[in-house]
């Protein structure tokens, strides 16, 4: 194959761009924001790209069954849970922990939505969350159901290609819009929208900078990741090389305390953004990405850019999980 694989239709695309005025006015750069969680509701944010071409290789191979994993407020899962309800099909989630009384959020729209749950301890999931998956897949194969597996946030060869169609998205809308931008940034979680961004510059021969802010680990942990993950994209295209990992800059120190733990800074962050450009960021990806972005432009670290565009990765109903810590 030489071009990207074949995709279905799940998002409303394309999502629109829209500058932040008062904050583009306080911090003396021009801050635009790609409205990705407009992609959709209940499938929405940035999981939905990618699943736009999971699912059709799942269609392919005629599965009945998708299989997914991640954490308990994972937006991924619920996105692939209500995709899974679109297409027909039954979805079985493997989560990361014990709900307790939490049932809320995602986790809440993961039931409603009928998804199959099973729970592992953290440590158990750390180590065997893809044998757990196998196993659920033999169980199902056994009632003459085929499955279909996604990794953590279908960051995977075959989905990273919803953010390289992406980034093609943003080209085509800077010549519509007649604005060009310096520098597309992104929170990084799983590693497949940064590195579906960085496949696209670098195959269109873009001129962007491509930044990913981790919410997870450090930046050297996703250089390896993204790395792994674009030579998979490219040997799946049948392009014969992958773009180096100096094609693209990942900034650490906006994790806190942790993936999906809060403090209070970031949460004052969210409020700061609601009450100051009326947008909502989620606590786990973009609030954190974008405080990221935002200091890093008072530290001056981005002095050489001028317009910059955030990509609202989605992750709403994550929120509803932490009104407690606000
Ligand atoms: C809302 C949201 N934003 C950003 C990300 C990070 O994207 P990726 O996993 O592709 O790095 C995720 C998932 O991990 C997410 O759910």
């Amino acid at each position: 194959m030489k071009s990207i694989p074949e995709r279905i239709q799940l998002a409303h695309l394309p999502t629109p761009i829209q500058k932040m005025d008062q904050l583009s006015r306080e911090l003396g750069k021009n801050i635009y924001i790609k409205r990705d969680d407009y992609t959709g509701v209940e499938i929405s944010g940035n999981k939905i790209r990618k699943l736009e071409f999971a699912a059709k290789e799942a269609l392919q191979q005629q599965a009945d069954v998708l299989i997914t994993c991640g954490g308990l407020q994972s937006n991924h899962a619920r996105a692939t849970a209500a995709a899974a309800r679109r297409l027909g099909l039954k979805c079985h989630l493997v989560l990361r922990g014990t709900p307790g009384d939490s049932w809320t959020g995602n986790l809440f729209l993961d039931k409603l939505l009928g998804a199959e749950i099973t729970f592992l301890e953290p440590e158990t999931f750390n180590s065997r969350h893809m044998e757990v998956m196998e196993e659920i897949k033999h169980e199902y194969a056994k009632k003459q159901m085929k499955s279909y597996l996604l990794p953590v946030g279908a960051s995977n060869g075959i989905g990273t290609f919803g953010y390289y169609a992406a980034y093609e998205e943003i080209c085509q809308q800077e010549k519509n819009l007649d604005q060009g931008f310096d520098a597309i940034v992104t929170a990084v979680g799983s590693g497949g929208t940064c590195a579906g961004l960085v496949m696209g510059n670098w195959r269109h021969e873009g001129k962007h900078r491509i930044i990913g802010v981790p919410v997870a680990d450090n930046a050297t942990y996703f250089r390896g990741v993204i790395q792994d993950i674009m030579k998979e994209a490219t040997t799946l295209a049948g392009w014969d090389q992958v773009p180096e990992a100096k094609t693209y800059q990942l900034i650490d120190g906006y994790v806190g305390r942790g993936y999906a733990l809060n403090t209070s800074e970031e949460m004052a962050f969210i409020e700061y953004i609601a009450q100051k450009e009326g947008i909502i960021l989620d606590p786990v990806y973009t609030g954190k990405a974008f405080r990221g972005l935002v200091e890093e432009i008072r530290k001056g670290s981005f002095d050489d850019l001028n317009d910059i565009l955030f990509i609202h990765t989605g992750g709403l109903f994550g929120i509803f999980d932490k009104i407690g810590e606000f």
